[in-house]
């Protein structure tokens, strides 16, 4: 049994998420997490919401609300949803938490005694018309770099690179749409992140086995020079976490917060404390997973993200950890992906466009969405949401061939035997086949699932369901029960026993279905299969089942048309 640390890209708080960033992040993760649960491995998944930054400010302002309520209450609604979708996080924090306001405090002092942090008197943008100074995101102009016209002020959406607002060509107010701005002096602090170029690299090149998608974007900033420039690390606004040296007050600060990217990854520490707090644990129990002076040291620590996180990912954040010379725990890999588009565009949450997470849970189970958003992701390319593609899968892969396999034979076997595992007949050829392609299948799933390969892990499954089908045609014991009873009692038995098999395997990509299919097999053997023969006695003669409700149901065209058309618009 190992340790395994997981955690998902922390989602802004602002609104509710689309199924592109369900799937860049939070689903792969779980998938993972379950996955690593399901054999035995001790797994500690976070997740939070990452609620600073004038994003949060403005959707505040904008629904009438102080900040500070209006996180904690779509904080509810993002938990919720959470559930609702069976992310099964040990713990779903908050980067507004007392630990993380300590935590993100005492790195700056760190970073500061290693002589890491200066403090630059810089120029910052003021708009008139708004009357605030304009951070990062709300300002929009052209990307100096590949002149996307509608790139943001911390980061070119187009083209991955890391902007400063004054970097932008044409700057325009994100609020109001104003050009009125002027440039003011004001004194920030910077991280100095280019000190560590020689550090970042060597770790960065010591990562042969990390996806290609991960490594060409960290390489791609950290030897394009000003990659790595050195980053203002703090904020003029009201909302956030105060600049603090440790505890103590740093002058020339006041009034000032952390920038939300300095303290959203440090989250994914502090929330590891706010799980030991809301379980009654102590500094210990948490230190264990994130301190490899206090245990940490034989945790294998795996993130999940969409591409546009890698780069703080791979080079701000671990600035922060090597900077503070401290024990901390460094991430050993690195899952990114690509982007997934809606139905011939782009998913959007400032523009509405797509589905977002409540709207799917309203339609239908999250099981579908999980099957079809994993056996889709958008890993070696961006990958596309239709609903025609939708329907097909969910028709062919789930209704037809799992859920109907799981019908077919509890129904049969129950009209001809009764509701219990059948004796008779002795197994013979085409079974020790399926024997022999169940085992070479199990192995490549699993080897799918440990690499994170979440696309051919799903094939791999995939796969698995339909050799039940194949065999269930094959011999046909509808057909042999006319003539040999007993022989068709021992292919229902071995079909009863791979529903059982399908429920545990399944359990990490469609685990309210495997749940189901495990309690109509009246089995609480969910132990990992360790190979075809044993998982497929599990059940034996007698061993009494119920016939489950329908599995998965069928995405009719009508209703295909109606959803294609209700989510073709934009959501207000
Ligand atoms: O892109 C996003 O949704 C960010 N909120 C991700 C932050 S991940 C981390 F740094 F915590
Ligand atoms: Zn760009």
């Amino acid at each position: 049994m190992a340790r395994h640390l997981i955690t998902s890209a922390i989602p802004y708080i602002n609104g509710i998420k689309h199924l592109g960033n369900l799937v860049g992040s939070q689903l792969p993760a779980d998938l993972y997490a379950r996955y690593l649960r399901a054999r035995g491995n001790e797994v500690m998944f976070l997740c939070a919401t990452d609620e600073h930054g004038t994003p949060a400010e403005l959707a505040a302002a904008k629904a009438g609300k102080p900040v500070a309520d209006y996180c904690a209450e779509m904080w509810a609604v993002q938990a919720e949803i959470a559930t609702g979708f069976r992310l099964s996080f040990d713990h779903f924090g908050r980067s507004s938490s007392p630990q993380n306001h300590k935590l993100t405090q005492h790195f700056a002092g760190r970073l500061a005694d290693a002589g890491l942090i200066k403090e630059v008197s810089e120029k910052q943008v003021y708009s008139h018309t708004d009357k605030r100074f304009l951070p990062d995101r709300y300002i929009e102009g052209t990307c100096p770099n590949c002149g996307y016209d509608q790139a943001r002020g911390d980061q070119c959406e187009n083209c991955t690179k890391q902007l400063d607002p004054t970097d932008l060509i044409d700057p325009r107010s994100a609020i109001s749409g104003s050009t009125d701005l002027e440039v003011r002096e004001t004194k920030h602090l910077y991280l100095r992140q280019s000190d560590m170029r020689g550090k970042l690299q060597d770790w960065i090149d010591s990562k042969t086995d990390w996806p290609v998608l991960t490594t060409s974007i960290a390489k791609k900033w950290l030897n394009d020079g000003d990659g790595l420039q050195d980053r203002g690390i703090t904020r003029d606004l009201d909302w956030g976490i105060p600049v603090k040296k440790g505890t103590e007050d740093w002058p020339g600060m006041e009034g000032k917060v952390f920038y939300v990217w300095f303290d959203a990854p440090i989250e994914y520490i502090a929330c590891a404390g706010e799980w030991a707090e809301a379980h009654g644990k102590t500094d210990a129990d948490w230190e264990r997973w994130w301190r490899t002076d206090k245990g940490a040291d034989d945790v294998r620590y795996t993130q999940f993200m969409g591409k546009d996180n890698v780069p703080f990912h791979t080079l701000s954040f671990p600035a922060t950890i090597l900077g503070s010379g401290e024990d901390w725990k460094l991430v050993d890999y690195i899952k990114s992906f690509n982007y997934l588009n809606y139905d011939g565009g782009q998913f959007s949450t400032s523009q509405g466009r797509g589905v977002f997470m409540d709207q799917a849970l309203e339609i239908l189970p999250a099981d579908y969405w999980r099957w079809w958003l994993l056996s889709h992701a958008p890993e070696s390319s961006d990958s596309e949401f239709t609903w025609e593609n939708f329907q097909t899968s969910v028709n062919k892969d789930l209704a037809d061939v799992l859920g109907n396999f799981a019908s077919r034979v509890t129904k049969f076997c129950r009209s001809k035997f009764g509701e219990t595992v059948p004796e008779g007949g002795t197994p013979g050829d085409r079974e020790a086949q399926l024997i022999e392609d169940i085992d070479k299948g199990l192995a490549e799933y699993q080897s799918h699932m440990d690499a994170i390969e979440v696309r051919k892990a799903a094939a791999a499954l995939r796969a698995l369901w339909a050799m039940g089908n194949e065999y269930l045609q094959d011999v046909a014991p509808w057909t042999t029960f006319k003539e040999d009873p007993d022989t068709a009692a021992m292919q229902i038995r071995l079909a009863l026993n791979l529903i059982r098999f399908y429920a545990v395997i399944s359990s990490p990509f469609i685990p309210d279905a495997s749940a189901q299919l495990q309690t109509a097999m009246q089995s609480d053997d969910t132990d990992w299969p360790t190979d075809a023969t044993s998982a497929l006695a599990a059940m034996p003669v007698g061993h009494a089942f119920s016939v489950p409700e329908v599995t998965f149901r069928k995405i009719s065209d009508d209703e295909r048309a109606d959803w294609q058309e209700r989510f073709s618009g934009i959501r207000t």
